[in-house]
């Protein structure tokens, strides 16, 4: 018999679940052509505890129940741990997680799975990171090549023309570890960043997330389940009903490039002061650097433009399909 043609996207998922991130999983879970091979669980939503559990949970909803997830690292590099439950329910998914998977989460540390799988299919893997790199910044320490082993990054993340939603100027992802945000972002990864700017356009609104709700499929079942707290949160600060597709967002990104298109700078974050977290991008078209970032650090792909609106389509599409 001739070999299983191999998916075109092999993905190690860092997550923190999190109602977008369940999405997000759900959503890759619906995709023929990737392939999820590890999710590593990252505080910052909830306790990398909750989020670990919480990835079990949605794997095996989505019947991937034979993926690992292994836990990150509990707090942030420097900073104490910071959640955010008024946004995703206390459990993490709006009260609604129900009952705990019968797995287990892995032995090894979420880092060290990453380095292992990385080392072990050199070239191949993508990492899609929706959560603090806590998690990334320590496979880092442990394998400083980390870079050259993994295919590509793309990352939810950062705030760069909008305000943040954790400070005025600091996106949640960055705002949970900015030091691990600044080390991921300069180590030289071929990285693309979804920025807040982007996923401020995947607003998912009362008639299409009725769609979902409406429909008769076990994803979309669990991810209409998981709603309530997190609609509410975005339906009150934003004056209408609905909410932010963050995460998904990402990653329909990921599996299609030509979702989006991108514009390459230097970044990084601020780690001191009241914009602790912003990320900052160096905007100037000549090379000599004064007053810009200090130190020669690779370009990341920002997402600069997107098509929301086949990108909503195609995250409906795959929680109801
Ligand atoms: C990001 O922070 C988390 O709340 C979401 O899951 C998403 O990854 C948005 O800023
Ligand atoms: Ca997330």
């Amino acid at each position: 018999m001739p070999p299983a043609p191999s998916p075109r996207l092999s993905v190690v998922i860092d997550t923190d679940p999190g109602v977008d991130d369940a999405w997000a999983i759900l959503f890759l879970a619906a995709q023929p052509d990737v392939e999820i091979v590890a999710v590593g669980a990252a505080h910052g939503n909830v306790p990398t505890a909750v989020a670990a559990a919480n990835a079990l949970r949605v794997l095996d909803i989505a019947g991937l129940d034979h993926i690992p997830v292994a836990a990150g690292h509990p707090t942030p590099l420097q900073q104490p741990l910071r959640t955010s439950e008024f946004v995703h329910g206390v459990d993490g998914l709006g009260g609604n997680a129900g009952p705990a998977s019968l797995r287990r989460t892995s032995q090894e540390s979420a880092a060290e799975q990453l380095v292992r799988l990385a080392r072990q299919r050199p070239g191949e893997l993508t990492l899609l990171a929706l959560a603090p790199l806590t998690n990334i910044a320590l496979a880092l320490r442990i394998e400083p090549n980390l870079p050259r082993y993994l295919r590509r990054v793309v990352c939810m993340g950062g705030a760069f023309r909008v305000p943040g939603n954790v400070t005025a100027w600091a996106e949640a992802n960055s705002a949970h570890d900015p030091e691990a945000a600044e080390e991921v972002l300069r180590a030289g990864f071929d990285l693309t960043l979804v920025p807040l700017d982007m996923t401020d356009h995947a607003w998912a609104d009362d008639i299409w997330l009725k769609r979902i709700a409406d429909a008769d499929a076990p994803a979309a079942r669990f991810a209409s389940s998981v709603l309530d707290t997190y609609v509410a949160l975005y339906s009150s600060t934003r004056g209408t009903v609905g909410c932010v597709l963050h995460d998904p967002l990402a990653a329909a990104i990921m599996v299609d490039e030509s979702l989006a298109t991108y514009e390459e700078h230097q970044v990084m974050v601020e780690l001191a002061g009241h914009t602790r977290g912003a990320t900052l991008l160096d905007a100037r078209k000549f090379t000599v650097s004064h007053g810009g970032i200090p130190d020669q650090r690779p370009p990341v792909r920002i997402a600069a433009t997107v098509d929301a609106v086949t990108a909503m389509d195609r995250i409906h599409h795959a929680l109801t399909a």
